[in-house]
């Protein structure tokens, strides 16, 4: 059990904050280290005798974050300019991903990037690997050393690709149920079937896809969709039997409950209502939209058609694995294009986003993202001392939204004091 400061959020995404809180956890039948209360200190001491506590003054115990979206072999390609998309995967993207055709570059690579996702105090991710089969091996089982929930899938290219990265129709998808078979449901791990995007795939990996996710439906399914206008423009050409980019996903069968669609930017209300009618979700990028100049995803459009939504840093198009950095890229976005009085977003809407809001678009809610009884006790401990500013901010925040407010405007790694999977705390290699 650990005594500090406890955020948590509720049923309806509103935060829970105790100043003095207590957090306990304990091993469930199957083993998984569960939270089995969280409150304040003062109502809950006594209810656990013999319990050892531990007592982490002025620190703040939060939810591990939840990236929906990241890329584990873009490592190095983070801060590459290019003038957008096309050119920024041509030039940067798919010569990097190339390289990990050679097992052993993914295996010397996959511990650097979980390590600097957890550094970030990022528990989850819902990770593209690339078209390699073996991407997948080396970010899964590193994965399972640290006892991380992960969700990964080997990326499906079978057109529009360089040699290197382009798979081949066929052998992409017995590859694709080969890995499922070996890693869904493996301890804490899922599998996710991944068409990079519409234009890399044929309309016969796209249909091999589809019928994938209809055979296995606890898989999940992640995309990219209307990021970039000349990626809109090329998928009208590609696809003019569909209403529009995200509707080709739709006519593959790969739109559904657990899939995870990166961007969602050149959206019409049509596309909100089937992302809705679906129970697809979008994973909102906002550094990465930023950076690339994609453009900005429209959150008051989301929130009026009520589809799922959560956030996520797209390393290496996104410019940083700390959600920090993200939520305050989102709150600009939200800013952009702005109707409503007030704030666009406000700072317990972001974190959400980032923790149980997006722990729900991967319909795992009340498993991660949040630190309720019953949920994976992955969280994380913040010092908001560690830094002399930070230390000040937040010393004289008046309220929980200017002490949340504090921490994503100036917070990043240095943040994140320490992380606990599982209930167990992790250490660096
Ligand atoms: N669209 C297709 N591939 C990619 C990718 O690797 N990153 C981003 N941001 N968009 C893509
Ligand atoms: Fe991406």
């Amino acid at each position: 059990a650990f005594r500090a400061g406890l955020l948590r959020f509720d049923d309806e995404g509103r935060a829970q904050y105790d100043a003095d809180g207590l957090l306990v956890t304990g091993p469930a039948p199957d083993g998984r280290q569960l939270v089995r209360a969280a409150g304040p200190y003062a109502r809950l001491q006594g209810n656990f005798p013999g319990v050892a506590v531990e007592s982490l003054p002025g620190r703040i115990i939060a939810p591990g974050f939840v990236d929906l979206h990241i890329h584990f072999p873009q490592l190095d390609v983070i801060g590459s300019p290019a003038p957008g998309l096309l050119p920024w995967l041509e030039n940067y993207t798919f010569p990097h991903e190339a390289r990990f055709a050679d097992p052993a570059h993914a295996e010397a690579l996959a511990g650097f990037f979980l390590d600097e996702l957890l550094r970030h105090g990022v528990t989850t991710a819902l990770a593209f690997c690339t078209s390699h089969p073996s991407s997948v091996d080396a970010l899964m089982a590193e994965s399972e050393r640290r006892g991380l929930r992960m969700i990964a899938g080997k990326v499906l290219q079978d057109r529009h690709s360089p040699d290197g990265v382009r798979d081949q129709t066929e052998q992409s998808l017995v590859d694709t149920e080969a890995l499922i078979s070996r890693w869904h449901g493996r301890e804490r791990l899922g599998y996710a079937i991944t068409p990079r995007f519409a234009p890399s795939c044929s309309e016969a990996q796209l249909r091999g896809a589809g019928a994938l996710a209809a055979k296995y439906p606890d898989v999940w399914i992640q995309s990219h969709v209307a990021e970039n206008l000349d990626e809109v423009r090329w998928v009208r050409e590609l696809f003019p039997a569909s209403r529009s980019y995200l509707s080709v996903y739709e006519d593959f069968g790969l739109l559904r409950e657990r899939a995870l669609y990166a961007h969602c930017i050149h959206f019409d209300d049509e596309d909100r209502a089937l992302m809705r009618a679906r129970g697809a979700a979008a994973a909102v990028s906002p550094t990465s939209n930023l950076f690339l100049g994609s453009g900005f995803f429209d959150f008051e459009g989301a929130q009026r058609v009520g589809f799922l939504h959560g956030l996520a840093s797209d390393v290496g198009g996104g410019t940083s694995f700390s959600p920090f950095h993200t939520m305050l890229a989102a709150y600009y976005v939200g800013r952009e294009g702005q109707t409503k009085p007030g704030l666009s977003l406000s700072p317990q809407r972001l974190w959400w986003l980032h923790t149980a809001g997006a722990a729900q678009a991967l319909r795992l809610d009340g498993v991660v993202g949040n630190l309720q009884p019953g949920c994976e006790a992955d969280f994380v401990v913040l010092d908001p001392a560690c830094t002399p500013l930070l230390a000040r901010k937040t010393a004289a925040a008046r309220d929980l939204d200017e002490l949340l407010f504090s921490m994503i405007v100036l917070g990043d790694d240095r943040l994140v004091e320490s992380v606990h999977i599982g209930g167990r705390p992790w250490i660096a290699a």
